[in-house]
């Protein structure tokens, strides 16, 4: 994947609005390759909106979202399929076929978008398995793990297709700390093989664990970014307020 001027992903004065509310009016910000964007602001400021629009899952009213220089707004379903090879989206809540085993589910992407053998997608899925630590829950089905488990089967899933781009929307929500470790744990393993991502979270030791740069969605658009350093060193403004519970 090339990366653009700026990074492999560049969203460009994006403005959406849902009826007649204002959700996002005029939010910047780019991801350089390999690089954790971490993305905060309060419940229902557009966090979710924004990276489903990454993927072409929703349409801003205006602006540019660039994935590797190409600007995926006005692509077709059938561009956009490949868009979501290079760019995965891990779903809120996991989004697992309860009818499938474990094993079905981290299958599916393969059966449906490679010309893999079985013996090579069951090979995949077994290192995927080991990787996060769910070697051995491969017949079971989503309905009898635990919360966590599902969270790290959804995960596991969302980048069996060795995705450039990983889109996370609070993968620790509700998360206890063994399980929120084991996540953290994977997007740094993701990150080591030159993985981008944005984590989207209220999770903010997450935040300091995986992220290079922290964003702040606030009033429609990225109030202030910083680096992960900036923000240990001098606890900046707005950003800084929204950390500590003083404003949303
Ligand atoms: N499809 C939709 N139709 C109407 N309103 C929507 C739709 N999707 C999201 N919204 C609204 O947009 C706002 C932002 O939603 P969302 O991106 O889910 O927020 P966040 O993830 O930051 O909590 C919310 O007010 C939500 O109700
Ligand atoms: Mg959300």
């Amino acid at each position: 994947m090339m990366a653009t001027r700026r990074g492999v992903i560049e969203v460009i004065d994006f403005h959406k609005s849902f009826d007649k509310k204002t959700i996002h009016s005029g939010v910047n910000f780019y991801v350089r390759k390999g690089e954790c964007l971490g993305l905060i602001g309060g419940s229902g400021t557009g966090k979710s909106v924004l990276l489903r629009s990454l993927v072409g899952l929703e349409k801003p009213d205006q602006g540019q979202i660039l994935i590797d220089g190409k600007d995926i707004v006005p692509m077709r379903e059938a561009e956009l399929v490949e868009i979501r090879k290079k760019v995965a989206y891990a779903f809120q809540g996991g989004a697992l076929f309860d009818s499938m085993t474990v094993h079905d589910n981290l299958a599916y992407p393969l059966r449906e978008h490679s010309k893999l053998s079985t013996s090579e997608i069951d090979k995949q899925i077994q290192e995927q398995l080991e990787e996060f630590g769910l070697l051995g829950t491969d017949k079971l089905y989503p309905a009898s793990l635990s919360g966590g488990m599902q969270k790290r089967v959804g995960l596991a899933r969302a980048i069996m297709m060795r995705p450039e781009v990983v889109l996370l929307d609070e993968p620790t929500a509700g998360l206890d700390p063994y399980n929120t470790k084991r996540i953290q744990e994977s997007i740094l393993s993701l990150k080591s093989r030159g993985v981008t991502s944005i984590l989207v979270t209220h999770d903010m030791p997450t935040v300091y664990a995986v992220c290079d740069k922290v964003a702040l969605l606030y009033e429609g658009r990225i109030g202030e970014q910083f680096t992960i350093e900036q923000l240990r060193q001098e606890p900046p403004g707005i950003m800084s307020q929204f950390i500590n519970g003083e404003s949303a």
